[in-house]
Order: structure tokens, then C-alpha cells, then sequence
């Protein structure tokens, strides 16, 4: 038996991995390895599939094809859901120095693989993006809707980074693993867009180029991204721009919860013209409670809308919304009073506290009980 040599354990490393993200996409996870095989022939590469527990099965087919072929590797997440926390934690699967980031319904040209690592390597750059809009690069058969509101996001994205990058909201790209291990930490891993998270986290301006590809048609199954990816878009700017120690879902939870005054009042006020303000006890609890599940609603479907509930679980959900919040408000009310009277506090700053506590109390609550994991569906 013959032992290897140190030379061929190393050129057992791989010199590039392709990070795919998956969601249902069982219908396009073979021809895309089959494709990705053909392009970097002669390149030491692995491909890594960071799947969130498709219900479609992707993961399955995915470990398929990596019993046939040893460099294709799956992670399986299981009770997460996010394409760029996917990216993260795929980019930190591997010990290869240059990491292709790419979706996995061959919508990116796989072609641009081996000239985004010539160009790397060549030009000493430490990233390289797969551009929509510089020449020679284009986006297909876009509707005028996509189309514009795409504009809107990359004249934003553009702002953010203060960098002249065409396309900063492409989900193509290769990049030295050295830039990743810098800043993972103070990535947000929140939504859609981890081209402009690395951009905008990083220390420096980093030294990139643009290389045109045209956005293909979707290979299999369905897009991902609807209009609700909009908020997650500012969130991530929110996220950016807040820093890391008030997490943006409790900025989320909080508008939500000043937007819950106003349906109170909405309801409150015609309550008391009808009833008079003998019902006033009624229509104060009525209020509170159409308030309450506004809320809980609104909650649902933006601030955890990676984690929506739907079906039975949203009776649950709301009841332990409700119970939670009533809590919330009697910790608000008796703070707010102690601090009135025993702590000769200001009415304005007392309220203020109670506020607070019962938003902090409702927000750390309702996010352990509540709202437990993503939903897979
Ligand atoms: N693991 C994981 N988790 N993967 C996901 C998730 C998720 O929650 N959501 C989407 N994906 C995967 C999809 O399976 C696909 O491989 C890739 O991420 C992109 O998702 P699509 O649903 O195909 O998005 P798209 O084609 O509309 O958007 C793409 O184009 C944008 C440019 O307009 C994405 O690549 C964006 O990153 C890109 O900016
Ligand atoms: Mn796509």
C-alpha cells in the first residue's frame, strides 16, 4: 500500500468552490452540476448546495448526484430559511482560496466561471461580478415592472456602497475566501442581496471588476422572489445602517406596534360616537384587541415573514400574540404609573418607559413563542 505524498493531499484541495443556494429547485440541481463539470474542466473545483430543506426534495437529489461524483457537496439546512445567510454559510464550508457564489436554476452563465477566475487571479482582484448592466450584459426578457423596480434597487444599492459597481445587486460572483473570513462577522445575512452586504461590510473599498453575462430564463420551477423581497431589501439597509447591536426586527416590531395606535383610534373613536361614552370599557377592549391582531397579522407578514405562519398555526400564533401582549400592556401601564407617582417622573418620560418595557417585553416574548422557526412550504 502506498501512502500519499504530501504533494497529492494538497492538489486534492480544491482551488474553487461554487456556493448554490437552493430552494425547490430538484428540477435544475443535475444539469446544473453536469454543466459546471463541462465549464471548469481542468480546474480543481468542488460544488457545494446550500439547500434549506426544500419540501421538493432538492437536498435528496442533490446528495444523488454527490454519490456519483465527490466534489459535489450538500448542506442541509433544517429549520432556516435565507438565500444570503445560505451564501454565508456555504462560503464557510470550504477551505478552497476562491469562492463563485451562483443561483441554482441556471438563470447565471455557468460560462463566466473560468474567465471570473482568470481575471482574479490575473489582475490581482479580490472580486469579480457577473454584470447585467455593463456592456454586453443584459437581463433577457424582463417585464417593464422588474425591469424598473430593479433600476430602483441598484440606484439605492449604488448609494450604499459608494462604490461605481454597475450591477450591485447581481447574486453572481467570485471572490477571494480572504475577504469573506474578514468581515463574516459584520455581514447582516439578512434577504436577498450578500453582493452588496460584502460591499458595503467591507473595510476598504475592495478591488473588483465587472464581467457582462446575460440573465438567462429560469431553468425549472418558480422564482423566489416576490414583492415582500422589497422589504427584506430594507431591512438590510436598515440593518446596515442601524448596526448590529438593535437587530432590525425589533425596528420592524416597533413601526408595526406605532401603526397599532392608529387602528386602536380608528376603531375606538366610531365605537364611542355609536355607543356613547358609557361603553367606553367595551370599546377600549375592542380596540385593543382589533389592534392586537393587526398586529400579530402585520408581524406575520413582514417582520417574520421568513417564518410566517399559516393554517392552524396562525390560531396559535395569534393567541400567544394576544396573551403575550396583554402582559406587555400591564407592564407598561404599571411601570408607567410607578414612575408617574413614586418616581416623580414626568408624564411624558414615564409613559415613554412603559412603552419601552412592554415593546422590549412583547418583542422578546413573541419572538421565542411565537414565532419558533421558518415554515417549510
Ligand atoms: N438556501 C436558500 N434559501 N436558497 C434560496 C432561498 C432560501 O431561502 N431563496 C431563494 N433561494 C435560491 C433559489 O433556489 C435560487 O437558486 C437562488 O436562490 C435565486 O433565487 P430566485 O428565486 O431564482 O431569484 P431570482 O432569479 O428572482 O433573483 C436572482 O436574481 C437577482 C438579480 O435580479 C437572485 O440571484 C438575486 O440574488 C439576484 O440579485
Ligand atoms: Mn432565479
Amino acid at each position: 500500500m502506498t501512502t500519499a505524498s504530501p504533494d497529492s493531499i494538497s492538489c486534492q484541495v480544491p482551488e474553487l468552490a461554487v456556493i448554490v443556494p437552493t430552494y425547490n429547485e430538484a428540477g435544475s440541481v443535475e444539469e446544473l452540476a453536469r454543466r459546471v463539470a463541462i465549464t471548469l474542466e481542468g480546474v480543481d473545483w468542488e460544488l457545494i448546495f446550500v439547500d434549506d430543506d426544500s419540501p421538493d426534495g432538492t437536498a435528496e437529489r442533490a446528495r444523488e448526484l454527490s454519490r456519483r461524483d465527490a466534489r459535489i457537496r450538500v448542506i442541509q439546512r433544517v429549520g432556516r430559511r435565507g438565500l444570503s445567510s445560505a451564501c454565508i454559510e456555504g462560503m464557510l464550508a470550504t477551505s478552497a482560496p476562491y469562492l463563485a457564489v451562483m443561483d441554482g436554476d441556471l438563470q447565471h452563465d455557468e460560462t463566466l466561471l473560468p474567465r471570473m477566475l482568470a481575471a482574479i487571479k490575473d489582475e490581482d482582484l479580490e472580486i469579480v461580478v457577473g454584470s447585467r448592466y455593463v456592456a454586453g450584459g443584459g437581463v433577457g426578457d424582463w417585464s417593464a415592472r422588474r425591469h424598473s423596480m430593479s433600476k430602483v434597487a441598484t440606484r439605492i444599492g449604488q448609494r450604499l456602497i459608494r462604490v461605481e459597481l454597475q450591477d450591485p445587486m447581481s447574486g453572481f460572483f467570485m471572490v477571494r475566501a480572504s475577504v469573506i473570513h474578514a468581515c463574516v462577522r459584520r455581514l447582516t445575512g439578512v434577504g436577498f442581496k450578500i453582493l452588496l452586504d460584502i460591499f458595503s461590510t467591507a473595510e476598504r473599498p475592495l478591488r473588483f471588476r465587472e464581467l457582462p453575462f446575460t440573465f438567462r430564463q429560469r431553468h425549472a420551477g418558480s422564482s423566489k422572489l416576490d414583492n415582500a423581497v422589497l422589504w427584506e431589501y430594507l431591512l438590510m439597509l436598515t440593518q446596515k445602517m442601524i448596526g448590529p447591536l438593535i437587530p432590525v426586527r425589533f425596528i420592524a416590531f416597533s413601526v408595526i406596534g406605532g401603526l397599532g395606535v392608529f387602528v386602536h383610534m380608528a376603531v375606538l373613536w366610531p365605537m364611542l360616537q355609536w355607543l356613547g361614552s358609557g361603553a367606553f370599557l367595551l370599546s377600549q377592549s375592542a380596540a385593543t384587541l382589533v389592534a392586537m391582531t393587526s398586529n400579530f397579522f402585520l408581524n406575520n407578514l413582514l417582520t417574520y415573514r421568513d417564518m410566517r405562519l399559516r393554517g392552524r398555526q396562525l390560531l396559535w400564533g395569534w393567541l400567544s400574540f394576544v396573551v403575550t401582549c396583554s402582559v406587555g400592556a400591564l407592564a407598561n401601564v404599571g411601570i408607567a404609573n410607578y414612575l408617574f407617582h413614586e418616581g416623580h417622573s414626568g408624564w411624558f418620560l414615564s409613559a415613554l418607559a412603559g412603552i419601552l418595557v412592554g415593546a422590549v417585553w412583547n418583542y422578546a416574548v413573541t419572538a421565542v413563542y411565537t414565532w419558533k422557526r421558518p415554515q417549510t412550504k
